[in-house]
């Protein structure tokens, strides 16, 4: 089982079409975060990609509209103003009531220890307010697999840190000192995984997921280039398919500062043990999430 902690952003709603279409994760709900764009536009647009698949039966729940101590960063250049390029997806239902980490943890709580996975493609506020306020769920997660930072290749907030973590550092900091069972999906390796117009032409029209994929990633596509990386969807492929990805265990810190590169993760042996992917086999990654996207349902 996961929850798909989320701010859809373009990457976001590729990953979310493909847990939803895969038939690979039992989803449980889509709790949203203020990351790529503000709290109600990721709330607006989790409901709309579960109204596209027609899954009016997984609840979208809105959390943390601000990072813990910090004002957020704005991303709409990137993921346009709506969030999704401009892609027209239905209108979804409203947001089920509560707040997302009450509401992560109680299921948490409900279900086995361990039993429920945690994949996280947004700042990580709501997972540091459960951990802050709801310490006995958080150790129930089983895997807690988060898009997130930057170990050798360059910044895409900071010259050294990535937007994620550098949106909320305070909540970085605090969930990978929290002792959980925490991978890593670092710009290093998503920024491997890219689709190019030839990709996106061989998807279209091979379901609703794989059209709705192919027309956010193109709106992704700008100034020219010629591809484009597909971070988010890298969590739910490596949660379906570790084997794929080259897995080290590494020690971090966390720059809390106010500097350029708030949110970076610093190799420190003394920091906080995690398990980090450095390497994907990228054809196959990217096989994979074709698949997963076109997957037709009887
Ligand atoms: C991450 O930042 C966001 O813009 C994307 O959705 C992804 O989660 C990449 O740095
Ligand atoms: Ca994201």
């Amino acid at each position: 089982m996961v929850i798909i902690d989320t701010d859809p952003g373009l990457d976001d709603a590729v990953a979310v079409l493909f847990a939803l279409q895969s038939g690979r994760f039992e989803v449980l709900g889509l709790t949203t975060v203020a990351g790529n764009l503000g709290i109600d536009v990721t709330t607006r647009n989790a409901g709309r990609l579960l109204a596209l698949l027609d899954r009016g039966d997984i609840p979208a729940i809105a959390g943390a509209g601000a990072p813990l101590a910090r004002p957020g960063i704005d991303e709409a250049d990137i993921h346009g103003d709506d969030g999704l390029g401009g892609v027209l997806l239905p209108e979804g239902a409203p947001p089920f009531p509560g707040f997302a980490p009450s509401w992560i943890a109680d299921r948490l709580r409900e279900a086995p220890a361990g039993s429920i996975d945690i994949l996280a493609l947004g700042p990580l506020t709501n997972i540091a307010l459960m951990l802050r306020d709801h310490a006995d769920a958080a150790a129930r997660i089983g895997r807690l697999i988060v898009m997130g930072g930057v170990v050798r290749d360059k910044g895409n907030a900071g010259p050294h840190s990535e937007f994620n973590f550098a949106c909320d550092p305070e909540a970085t900091a605090m969930v990978l000192a929290a002792g959980l069972d925490v991978t890593i999906v670092p710009l290093d390796v998503t920024r491997k995984v890219r689709a190019d117009r030839e990709y996106l032409a061989a998807l279209n029209g091979k379901s609703t997921a794989a059209t709705a994929a192919a027309e956010l990633i193109a709106a992704y596509f700008k100034d020219g280039r010629e591809s484009r990386p597909l971070h988010d969807p890298c969590v739910m492929l490596y949660a379906v398919a570790p084997e794929l990805f080259n897995t080290t265990k590494q020690s971090f810190s966390v720059d809390i500062s106010h500097g350029a590169d708030a949110g970076a993760v610093l190799p420190n042996a003394g920091g906080f043990p995690v398990s980090v992917l450095m390497d994907v086999d990228a054809t196959g990654a990217l096989d994979l999430l074709g698949q997963g996207l076109s997957t037709s349902h009887p």
